[in-house]
């Protein structure tokens, strides 16, 4: 297994969400909240890390949005770009980049992969059978075209796919097909088509013996991975759109047809660091130790659904260009389902069900750490997760809130009040005292640890583990009632409650950067930014006792409690699909 120490620099990447809507509650839980835990981590350590993302601006989602709406497809992306970036600013996601795929740099980038694969001997050309309109004059990719699932019956198969059943096939087989784009519902026709293909099989060896040597990663992840794996075919890399970039080639056969979304939408990843480098004026080379060093660790955090493309399809591209780095690993969540109070079962987000949480919307009825505490300790890690309102209120209120934000509060209330507004000396010490003291930076290394292992449920935990043994010793202490008679006694309870909160304020700057940040000034420290160049460590520096007199500033509340009526209304809004 990698350990972390081994590595120079962490390389984490986000998937690349479509510019084509509003990013959801359902996206922060798989890909974006987990990686902005782990980057967040590893920057407090003072670990070089670099946390790139951006959007996904090609494909057939977005040009039918287009035509649907009579604009270009650059005005989709935009709006879209600018909308999730805000979103994704809002929610305390901290990416050091986020691009974009319809950037002049990403031709470059695309390109160059493409040509360095072709001229490897890893693309070849085929001919192949498409659907046309003859009304529309053109072909119809992917979702241009609908019918009936030769397996299943499903009437709005796609021309390859199915998603009900998820059944591949070819276009020919695809039964009752009818053009599905505004204006055209028109029955199509067969028409060859030449295409470009990335010949996998001849990765197999290589992609088997990598993916052998990480039995480390999470069993679902591995799962997929090895049965695409087991059954590699040549996969098609171009598509007949004018959306998308040019393929690289100097033959007529490529007029009108471009590089296929998800071969140049990873290149993303390559792309956004080139441009990292340029904007933070590193220069030109600043994004090669990024990809082509051996000791940088590659992490994608990514939903379920991309696993193929970045353990498999992704990792063959990288591996064909001769010089890349590959992931060392790929934390894939499950999903997170939406719990519908009204029929009591759990159900997929879907746009067709208006049922999606998006983030401008939760954050317009509650500040990012209520969210992030939420979404974090229910993350769909090993299996599904549902977002239920009670559940949502209950953990918050009742961990978050109660154990913490509690603890934080009367220790800090107390020691401003009766010590002068400073850390209160500390006396002799009973068993309590030790085993408290024991306790801060044993937890402190379990947190840790778990965020090292991608377990970001089981850091929550961990971490109001340390808020729950710290309630029971202040209720064990009393400092309430020994201040009438023993200062000093009061004094060192306080002292260790002080050094508690310190411990609770650097471990839960990962997961709560809100809560964290005004906590860091009531302590009155500073907590290091790091980043790419890192840093010192502001975690380890958790064990370190704040010393006797250091002054405090006046303590708030951090973690206000949710109200159950407005989760009624709230709910209620998110029934009738207003949670948009
Ligand atoms: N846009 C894709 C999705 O939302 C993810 C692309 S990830 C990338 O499923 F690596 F390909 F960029
Ligand atoms: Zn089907």
């Amino acid at each position: 297994m990698a350990d972390s120490k081994s590595f120079e620099r962490t390389l984490v990447t986000s998937a690349l969400p479509y510019a084509n809507g509003h990013i959801h509650l359902g996206h922060i839980a798989g890909a974006y909240l987990p990686a902005d835990v782990y980057v967040r981590f590893k920057r407090l350590r003072g670990e070089r890390v670099l946390y790139v993302g951006g959007s996904d601006e090609h494909g057939v989602p977005i040009t039918l949005t287009a035509l649907k709406e009579g604009i270009d497809p650059q005005e989709v992306v935009d709006r879209y770009h600018t909308a999730n970036a805000d979103s994704f600013a809002r929610l305390g996601i901290s990416y050091d980049i986020y691009g974009r795929t319809s950037w002049p740099l990403h031709v470059d980038t695309t390109q160059t992969f493409f040509k360095t694969l072709d001229a490897g001997g890893y693309i070849h050309q085929e001919s192949m059978e498409l659907w046309y309109s003859e009304q529309s004059e053109r072909f119809l990719p992917d979702r241009y075209v609908k019918g009936v699932c030769p397996k299943c019956g499903y009437e709005d198969a796609n021309a390859d796919e199915c998603e009900n059943c998820g059944a591949q096939y070819t276009p020919r087989d695809l039964v009752s097909p009818r053009a599905a784009i505004p204006g055209d519902s028109s029955t199509p026709v067969l028409r060859d088509s030449r295409h470009w293909f990335l010949d996998l099989p001849k990765f197999t060896d290589r992609l088997r013996t990598w993916l052998e040597s990480h039995p480390e990663w999470r069993a679902n992840v591995r799962g997929i991975a090895k049965g695409w794996i087991d059954d590699l075919k040549s996969r098609c890399i171009t598509r007949d759109t004018d959306w998308g970039v040019p393929i690289p080639v100097d033959d007529p056969g490529a007029a009108g047809k471009r590089i296929y979304v998800w071969f140049d939408a990873p290149i993303g990843y390559v792309t956004n660091t080139r441009q990292w480098g340029i904007d933070a004026g590193k220069g030109e080379d600043a994004w090669l130790p990024w990809w082509k060093d051996a000791g940088t660790r590659l992490i994608h955090f990514i939903g379920k659904d991309n696993v193929p493309f970045h353990a498999v399809i992704f990792p063959a591209m990288l591996m064909g260009q001769g010089d890349y780095i590959l992931a060392d690993n790929v934390p894939g969540n499950e999903y997170l389902n939406i719990f519908n109070r009204q029929t009591g079962k759990s159900e997929k987000g879907s746009k067709s069900r208006g049922n999606m949480i998006s983030v401008r919307w939760a954050l317009d009825q509650f500040p990012a750490d209520v969210w992030r505490y939420y979404l974090c300790a229910n993350a769909p890690e090993s299996k599904d997760a549902d977002f239920d309102w009670d559940d949502f209120m209950h953990r918050y209120n009742g961990e978050l809130c109660d154990v913490v934000g509690n603890f934080i509060h009367r220790s800090l209330t107390m020691t401003v009040k009766n010590f002068d507004g400073a850390v209160p000396p500390q006396g002799p010490l009973d068993a309590d005292d030790e085993a408290l003291l024991a306790a801060i930076p044993a937890q402190v290394d379990a947190i840790a640890e778990s965020i090292e292992e991608f377990r970001f449920r089981q850091a929550c935990e961990r971490f109001i583990d340390l808020g729950r043994k710290a309630n029971v010793y202040f209720d064990t202490k009393q400092p309430w009632v020994t201040r009438k008679t023993d200062m000093e006694r009061t004094g060192t309870t306080l002292h260790l409650c002080c050094q508690v909160v310190h411990a609770l304020c650097r471990t839960m700057a990962p997961f709560l950067p809100e809560g964290a940040a005004k906590l860091a000034d009531i302590l009155n420290i500073a907590l290091p930014q790091g980043g790419p160049d890192g840093g010192e460590d502001g975690w380890n520096a958790a064990k370190v006792s704040l010393p006797a007199g250091h002054a405090l500033n006046a303590p708030a509340v951090l973690f206000p409690k949710i109200d159950p009526d407005r989760i009624a209304e709230l709910a209620e809004l998110h029934q009738q699909g207003g949670a948009n």
